[in-house]
């Protein structure tokens, strides 16, 4: 069981726009080559920042407001927010506020075995990794500059340097590399946080 960060980047380290688009992304297309199907079988229990769910919401549940879709995640999904959101009828959201480490407990409970997703944003998988709850960041890079909007990350991660166990290019453009985070005993703020 892992807990995994898997998002996709700019190549200056966004996740999305100044205007939370993610437009650049799309324009490359899903493909056959795409991960996700074999990433999202594996995963148990999910969590992100408001504003990703309010993305989410926007974009995907009410882009037709009169034909609502369905909530787009069969598995438990834990908001983070200091307000009260709407929940999504018939979806299993769990709310959450403050502190990442017994929620993240919570969600390994629910995962049974599985892994946990963290969906973004860049701060919240920060925050996961400040307490040593975050094992790896999956990241598809696209070959654009955006010049700001979301970061990717908001904490160093610079020495020991996260290991690069896989890089794969995909015919669209896209790269897909996936990084394990230093563990106990490789120093750095993992290890700290652990010790
Ligand atoms: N490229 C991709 O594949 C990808 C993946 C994921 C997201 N995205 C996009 O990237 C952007 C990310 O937005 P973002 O950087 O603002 O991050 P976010 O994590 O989606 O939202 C951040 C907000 O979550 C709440 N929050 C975070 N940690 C919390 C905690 N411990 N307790 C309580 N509340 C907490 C806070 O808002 P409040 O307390 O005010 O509610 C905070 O301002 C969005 O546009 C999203 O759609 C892109």
């Amino acid at each position: 069981m892992k807990t995994q960060y898997y998002t996709a980047v700019s190549l200056d380290g966004y996740i999305a726009d100044p205007d939370h688009s993610l437009d650049w992304l799309h324009q490359f297309g899903g493909g056959d080559e795409s991960s996700y199907p074999e990433f999202i079988r594996e995963v148990g229990a999910i969590a992100m920042g408001s504003t990703t769910y309010e993305w989410v919401l926007e974009h995907h549940v009410y882009s037709d407001p009169e034909h609502p879709k369905a909530w787009p995640y069969e598995q438990p999904t834990w908001v983070f927010s200091s307000r009260t959101l709407p929940p999504v009828p018939g979806a299993d959201i769990r709310f959450a506020n403050g502190d990442v480490a017994p929620v993240h407990a919570e969600m390994r409970a629910a995962a049974a075995g599985k892994n946990i997703w963290i969906v973004g944003g860049g701060e919240l998988a920060a925050q996961f990794h400040d307490r040593g709850l975050l094992d790896e960041i999956i990241v598809t890079i696209a070959p654009v500059i955006l010049s700001g909007g979301a970061p990717l990350f908001t904490r160093r991660i610079a020495t020991p340097p996260p290991r690069v166990v896989e890089v794969k290019p995909h015919s669209s453009g896209l790269t897909q590399m996936r990084l394990e985070l230093p563990k106990v005993g490789e120093g750095g703020a993992r290890a700290a946080a652990e010790s």
